[in-house]
């Protein structure tokens, strides 16, 4: 795979990226004025502008209304905030939607978006394609050779809103994209098992994406999301092509939502087309552990840069979101924790939607940088203090996250096939699964990388391969191989069912790891509602236990009671001179994950860092920068040696890290 990411000499700004989302066509031009003075105020050195603007530079078909932004990017420009500016694509023109009805998406149950949201086109549609590349190439005609643009942000998160497009137009690019992946019917039936009630395809014009509510052939609705990612990031790429045409010298991005759901898209698989690698991150209610979502993020951005080289958060909130039932505000100094967060876990800039409170529209109440009260706010207050500390972080840019000890695998391709069609426990979730394997580790304070399947193996100690659905062969030989080095692998339940086509693999689950694991599950026993189960150890858990034989494997733990009473539940089998293999048939509940991971990795010094203390390593060549983020409610003194470059103060030993707070402090290596 071939890699194309910038490196620091043409990060976008000269110190750590501060700044936000920045519509200022939603105000008057005398607001402007006080925005930039604002933001010169708060150390704001970059914005991304534009990102919904296409109505009002293109008013009409092919006539342009330049005024309004020429005016803002001179006013930028005079105050020294550089532009990332976003091509508008994310939000067609309402002359454009009329004029063209077409290219609305069409939803599963072939009912048409209607105007009025975002992200309302379909990604094969060529009328689309078309208007759209013609903006972005007036777009960049007209700024990309301005000194203070230094990056394109293209559209905006591409895929939320027309991430499946179900209708005729999308229905003929999927027969298309069918062809070229299996060049004959042939192979396509077989992949796909289509013998299964009799649905044998005789022409690929017979071919329907999954449309309707029915049980759907499974090879066919995991072919239909590659599809879709595929058509969107085809659209990404003609847009990155007409920008690299015009500024071969500019970073070209799209900004992700990588959390810890399977992705709309495959971003995992995009992110070798990004110059920089950039994730939009909102913390979500409830959730018992919303830094935890945070690192479970981090951690999988860092897997999608070259070498751990640092990402962008391109936005995240100061405050309460509005897309949610009950809209959390965020408690004093979480602001300032999540944002330092993000840049521990390897993020080289902290920037927020949006910088100014929306008065109308659909994102009325969203926090802001600037909340509808004004400057005299405590959220303002905190925005200027976060900006003073990224001043005080310059050095930090650059460098990198140490090698993680702990790797744990993540494919959104895995999550799909998952997440669609029936299964044995409808309530299970890939991304609970992975993320409660990654929350154990991280309450151990652990280096973590959420790799992915082709991600290099070599140098963790632990590889986890935690609901990892689909698995192909290759996947399968490189986790046997990293075991056979010496590493120790973990496979949970439900991993290596089913092949790249979707379909089962026989002769005992999980078919992909049986040999390595040396045990193998006879057959699922999902819980209901409410059953626990316990092991002989005393661990325990829900949701799901299976019938586990054991081949040349050893028992490590059995289940305890019940019809499964006295089957092995965890084993493990030695591998090589010193690898081994474990399999955890059950779903284990935190406590019972926690003492797992404890025993799997070997003691460490983070791990004894006063509890609710997250400890976070950057180094460069020369330099160790470790952030100790405390997330509890108390004071708390931890042990370290050199500046704190946040209150300027040089430690020998204790470091009092106040309740809430963040301290960085910088060393040598
Ligand atoms: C996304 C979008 C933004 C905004 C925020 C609100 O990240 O990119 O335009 O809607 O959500 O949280």
């Amino acid at each position: 795979m071939t890699w194309s990411h910038v490196d620091n000499a043409s990060w976008p700004t000269s110190g750590l990226s501060y700044g936000a989302d920045y519509n200022p066509e939603q105000w008057d031009k005398d607001v402007w004025k006080d925005d930039v003075r604002l933001m010169t105020q708060a150390g704001v050195n970059i914005v991304s502008l534009g990102i919904f603007s296409w109505g009002l530079i293109e008013v009409a078909d092919g006539e342009f209304d330049w005024d309004w932004m020429d005016e803002i990017v001179d006013l930028l420009a005079d105050n020294g905030i550089a532009i990332d500016l976003a091509t508008p694509t994310a939000a067609p023109p309402s002359w454009l939607l009329a004029s063209h009805p077409e290219i609305r998406p069409v939803d599963h149950d072939m009912q048409q978006h209607w105007p009025g949201a975002r992200l309302g086109w379909c990604p094969s549609s060529p009328v689309f394609r078309t208007y759209a590349l013609r903006v972005v190439r007036a777009l960049a005609d007209r700024y990309g050779h301005r000194d203070h643009v230094v990056m394109w942000h293209v559209s905006n998160e591409l895929g939320g809103g027309n991430g499946r497009c179900y209708c005729d137009t999308s229905a003929a690019a999927f027969r298309d994209w069918l062809e070229r992946r299996y060049g004959t019917l042939d192979a396509l039936n077989k992949a796909w098992g289509t013998a299964f009630w009799g649905h044998t395809y005789r022409d690929f014009a017979h071919i329907v994406p999954p449309r309707g509510n029915d049980a759907k052939n499974p090879s066919l609705v995991l072919d239909f999301d590659r599809f879709s990612s595929d058509e969107l990031l085809a659209h990404y790429l003609a847009e990155r092509e007409v920008l690299k045409n015009v500024t071969p010298e500019l970073p070209v991005t799209t900004n992700f939502m990588v959390g810890a759901e399977p992705d709309v898209v495959d971003y995992p698989r995009w992110a070798r087309h990004m110059d920089i690698v950039a994730n939009d991150h909102y913390t979500r209610s409830p959730d018992p552990l919303p830094e935890q979502d945070i690192a479970f993020s981090g951690d999988r951005m860092r897997a999608m840069t070259t070498q751990r080289r640092p990402w962008m958060l391109m936005e995240h909130s100061t405050s309460a979101v509005n897309w949610q039932p009950r809209n959390r505000a965020k408690t004093p100094g979480e602001l300032i924790r999540n944002s330092l967060s993000h840049v521990g876990h390897g993020s080289d800039g902290v920037l927020f939607f949006q910088w100014r409170a929306s008065r109308a529209g659909a994102e009325q109440f969203h926090s802001a940088m600037v909340p509808h009260v004004g400057e005299d706010t405590d959220v303002h207050r905190d925005v200027r203090k976060l900006g003073r500390y990224l001043q005080r972080l310059a050095p930090v840019m650059g460098s990198r996250t140490p090698q993680a000890r702990v790797g744990i695998l993540f494919d959104d391709e895995a999550g799909w096939a998952m997440a669609k069609g029936v299964k044995p426990n409808n309530h299970l979730a890939y991304g609970r699964i992975v993320r409660d394997w990654h929350c154990a580790f991280w309450r151990l304070n652990e280096s973590i990388e959420v790799l992915l399947p082709w991600s290099d193996f070599t140098g963790y100690e632990v590889l986890v391969v935690p609901g990892l659905f689909l698995s192909d062969d290759e996947t399968a030989a490189r986790v046997r191989t990293f075991a056979e080095a010496g590493g120790t692998v973990v496979v949970s339940f439900f991993s290596g069912i089913v092949d790249e086509h979707n379909q089962v693999r026989l002769g005992g689950y999980p078919g992909a790891f049986r040999e390595l694991l040396g045990a193998w599950c006879e057959e699922f026993r999902p819980l209901q509602e409410g059953e626990t189960f316990t092991l002989d150890n005393g661990w325990s858990g829900a949701e799901w236990a299976e019938l586990v034989r054991v081949g040349d494997a050893e028992v490590i733990a059995r289940y305890s009671g019940g019809h499964l009473g006295g089957h092995p539940a965890i084993t493990s089998r030695p591998v090589g001179a010193a690898g081994r293999a474990v399999y955890v048939s059950a779903a284990l509940d935190s406590d019972a994950l926690l003492a797992l991971a404890r025993s799997l990795v070997s003691p460490s010094e983070a791990a004894n860092v006063p509890s609710g203390v997250e400890v976070l390593v950057r180094r460069s060549d020369e330099e160790t920068f470790t952030f100790f983020v405390n997330h509890g409610g108390h004071d708390v003194v931890v042990r370290a040696q050199g500046l704190e470059m946040l209150t300027d103060v040089s430690v020998s030993g204790g470091l009092q890290i106040p309740a809430g707070e963040v301290r960085v402090v910088r060393s040598g290596t």
